[in-house]
């Protein structure tokens, strides 16, 4: 996550990276890294704290111990708890020491813990269970509809709809290949998504940025957009003062005072219905479509949140007036790669003030329709209005989509796992 490191570095901290093989090459050449050790999976609490000592740094020479990939958060966590209580020299017994953080950080990732948290705060959230057998579950023909997912993906990978016993029996195939289990059984929540963005500090939102997706994330599998719009607070007051009191009220509810956030949410008729929320930064170019529309760099607030500083922020942003953002995935046919629009062509197309072309000729384009992080590409797109915005997105994606060329996949293997 170089724009992660880069925060770290502009606030002073001299950074160590911990990074699985395939990174290790970018973090070794990266300025603003000072120094990398490599390990095979840095989810991995055990694998972090092996290489650490292999190169004989102790845990209680460092600073922080962070990260702001979904998957290491709580590790990472973990870790910085251990270093806290770590005695700095031998006649101090017990460390700088404090409650230990992991286990509450823990709600901001497990999707059960978290809902749990939210519903005993009496705040609005799909009822679920925790199901180690799916095929079990009765679908009367009559039923509602739910959602089966796994209890902590990401990207909406394997995350079905559950018409039917139809869907019920593709659902379980699907999941029963990728792993062991237990999955999540949730209700469904009809309505319009959002993504709510910000930053807390004391309890205190100090920031927040509501985002329509133009299709909701599960319409993926069936080819749909991965965009989200920064809603101007002036044209949508009450949508924002809704969605401040929910982010507030479930931050508290999962004990959440400090960092940046990225929450979902569903609007169902007039009730906002709490999705899930996750202690990072948002995922595609959430900081770079915040920045745009509100003027605050996410990252640059985290960086000052793990090395324990106060927040740059002196008053909550305003939006920036006659503009609407939206950051979008650029979307292509899967296969080899044989041509793809370059960057100067996507910035060309309209209202588009940021592109980065991720894929290149000969590379293997993933099925996209499997996960909302898998894309050619990514780009922020400016209009004047929502609905020039919107327009603009899908026709920017409908385009981007159709002047790619592959050629058809090989014999699929297993689809790489979800790193929002
Ligand atoms: N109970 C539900 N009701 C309606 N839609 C749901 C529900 N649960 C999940 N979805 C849909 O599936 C998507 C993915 O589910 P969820 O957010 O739980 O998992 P995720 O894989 O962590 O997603 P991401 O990493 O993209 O945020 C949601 O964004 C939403 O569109
Ligand atoms: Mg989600």
């Amino acid at each position: 996550m170089p724009r992660a490191v880069a925060a770290l570095a502009r606030a002073g901290a001299d950074v160590t990276c911990a990074v699985a093989p395939r990174d290790a090459a970018a973090a070794r050449g990266s300025d603003t890294v000072s120094r990398t050790v490599v390990v095979p999976d840095p989810t991995s609490a055990q694998h972090v704290l092996a290489a650490l000592a292999r190169d004989g740094l102790p845990l209680r020479a460092f600073t922080a111990v962070c990260s702001v990939l979904e998957y290491c958060i709580v590790p990472a966590q973990i870790l910085d708890d251990l270093r806290r209580a770590t005695p700095r020299t031998p006649a101090d017994r017990g460390g700088t020491g404090g409650e230990p953080r992991a286990p509450r950080i823990l709600a901001m990732r497990d999707k059960a813990l978290q809902k749990t948290l939210v519903r005993r705060a009496g705040l609005p959230v799909a009822d679920c269970t925790v199901t180690e057998h799916p095929e079990t579950i009765e679908v009367p023909p009559a039923a509602p509809r739910t959602v089966l997912k796994p209890l902590d993906g990401g990207g909406a990978r394997n995350t079905f709809l559950i018409t039917g016993p139809e869907s019920l029996h593709a659902a379980v195939t699907a999941l029963r290949a990728d792993g062991p289990g237990p999955w999540l059984l949730e209700e469904y929540i009809p309505g319009t998504e959002f993504q709510v963005d910000g930053i807390v500090r004391d309890g205190r939102l100090l920031v927040l940025s509501v985002s329509r997706y133009v299709q909701n994330l599960i319409e993926i599998h069936d080819g749909g957009v991965v965009a989200h719009i920064v809603l101007p607070p002036a044209r949508h007051t009450a949508l924002y003062t809704a969605a401040r009191a929910l982010t507030s009220a479930a931050l508290e509810a999962l004990a959440y005072s400090d960092g940046p956030f990225h929450l979902e949410m569903f609007q169902d008729g007039e009730r906002l219905v709490f999705g899930e929320c996750a202690a990072r930064v948002g995922g595609g170019r959430t900081d770079d479509v915040v920045r745009l529309a509100f003027g605050v760099d996410l990252r640059e607030e985290w960086a000052r949140t793990v090395l324990g500083r106060p927040s740059a922020l002196t008053k909550e942003p305003a939006h920036a007036p006659g503009t609407v953002f939206a950051g979008m995935n650029l979307p292509a046919p899967p296969g080899t790669v044989h041509r793809i629009p370059s960057h100067e062509q996507t910035l060309a197309r309209p209202g588009v003030v940021h592109a980065a072309i991720e894929v290149a000729p000969g590379d293997l384009m993933p099925d996209i329709t499997a996960a909302s992080h898998l894309r050619a590409g990514l780009a922020v797109v400016r209009g004047t209005t929502e609905t020039q915005t919107e327009t603009r997105v899908k026709d920017l994606a409908r385009w981007f989509h159709t002047h790619t060329v592959c050629a058809p996949h090989p014999p699929a293997g297993p689809a790489p796992k979800a790193a929002p």
